[in-house]
């Protein structure tokens, strides 16, 4: 029965789409209640409702999955994480950072608005998440499992994760930087979010401190995969199916790992780095199917 299981080919499609309706319907729900007609809430809904993977928010509901259900918690939590998102891609973008014009297959935030605008759509966008994190419906029975996931979000966004990750990649853009320097940028600008998506999903769920620690190591392999996937899909991805320029890595001197190690090396890299994850989740058998086929998915991802 198991095996049989197991063997059943996952539709990834049919729950990448149902996942993300899920999490669109959430958003749609959010900007209803908190936004209003002003210039600034328009920024803000601009760029967190273009067509975004919505990555995050799907493997915080795949962990929930993996050790329990998901509550309405699970969907606050991935709500608020695609707005820390959506909020680092509005100020990656500004001319200040990587000076992009096109993001999720429109113009960037600063170029539909302006800088000023952009900069306080991000700024808005990320405390309107804390907001959201603090307002759950599960308070205050799960109160102090609540205050973890503020907590492990806030860390992973903030200066000793996402920013510092960011900071680490702008400083890289001057001098030449070893492959394990390289390594921590990825895992702090970009794994760091990930891993917290999947923890906060675990949590959420009720999921045991051992299944949390094997989501972990899952994370940590998928989140830095995902951004050696990204500097290659900058070399050689299809911008319109991407809906962001291509070729921007090299002409800004960005450190990468095609630049370090070349495209076949890091490919490779990245196929371990999925290999890793898929291990990690062996002791969830058929539970885990989505997060395999996630895992899987990063890596074959055209955009
Ligand atoms: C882009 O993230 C920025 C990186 C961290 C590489 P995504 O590729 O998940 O962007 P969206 O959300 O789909 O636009
Ligand atoms: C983005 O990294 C990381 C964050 C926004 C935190 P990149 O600058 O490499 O990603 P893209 O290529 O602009 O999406
Ligand atoms: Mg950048
Ligand atoms: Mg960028």
């Amino acid at each position: 029965m198991q095996d049989s299981l197991s063997n059943r080919k996952f539709d990834l499609t049919h729950y990448l789409n149902n996942k993300r309706n899920i999490i669109d319907q959430a958003l749609s729900k959010i900007i209803k209640t908190n936004f209003s007609d002003c210039r600034l809430s328009s920024a803000m809904q601009y760029s967190l409702m273009a067509s975004g993977k919505r990555l995050r928010p799907v493997l915080c509901m795949a962990a929930a999955e993996t050790v329990g259900e998901i509550n309405d918690d699970v969907i606050l939590a991935s709500c608020a994480i695609e707005m820390i998102h959506t909020y680092s891609l509005i100020h990656d973008d500004l001319p200040a950072m990587d000076d992009d014009k096109l993001r999720r297959g429109k113009p960037t935030c600063h170029i539909q608005y302006d800088e000023p605008t952009a900069v306080l759509a991000g700024d808005a966008l990320l405390t309107l998440a804390f907001e959201i994190l603090s307002d759950q419906p599960s308070l205050p029975k799960n109160a102090a499992i609540q205050l973890q996931i503020i907590k492990t979000i806030a860390r992973a966004a903030g200066h000793k994760g996402m920013i510092e990750g960011q900071m680490r990649d702008i400083a890289a853009e001057t001098v030449s930087v070893p492959l394990d320097e390289l390594k921590r940028i990825h895992h702090l600008k970009t794994g760091a979010l990930i891993e917290a998506s999947v923890i906060s999903g675990a949590l959420l769920a009720g999921g045991t401190p051992e299944s949390v620690i094997q989501l972990k190591i899952y994370a940590g392999n998928i989140g830095l995969a995902f951004q050696v996937i990204d500097d290659i899909l900058n070399v050689e991805g299809d911008a319109a199916k991407m809906g962001k320029a291509t070729g921007t890595d090299a002409s800004r001197n960005k450190s990468t790992y095609p630049g370090l190690i070349g495209m076949e090396k890091s490919r490779q890299f990245a196929a371990e780095l999925i290999n890793n994850a898929l291990h990690a989740l062996d002791i969830f058998g058929n539970k885990a199917n989505p997060l395999s086929a996630l895992a899987e998915y990063i890596i074959k991802r055209e955009r």
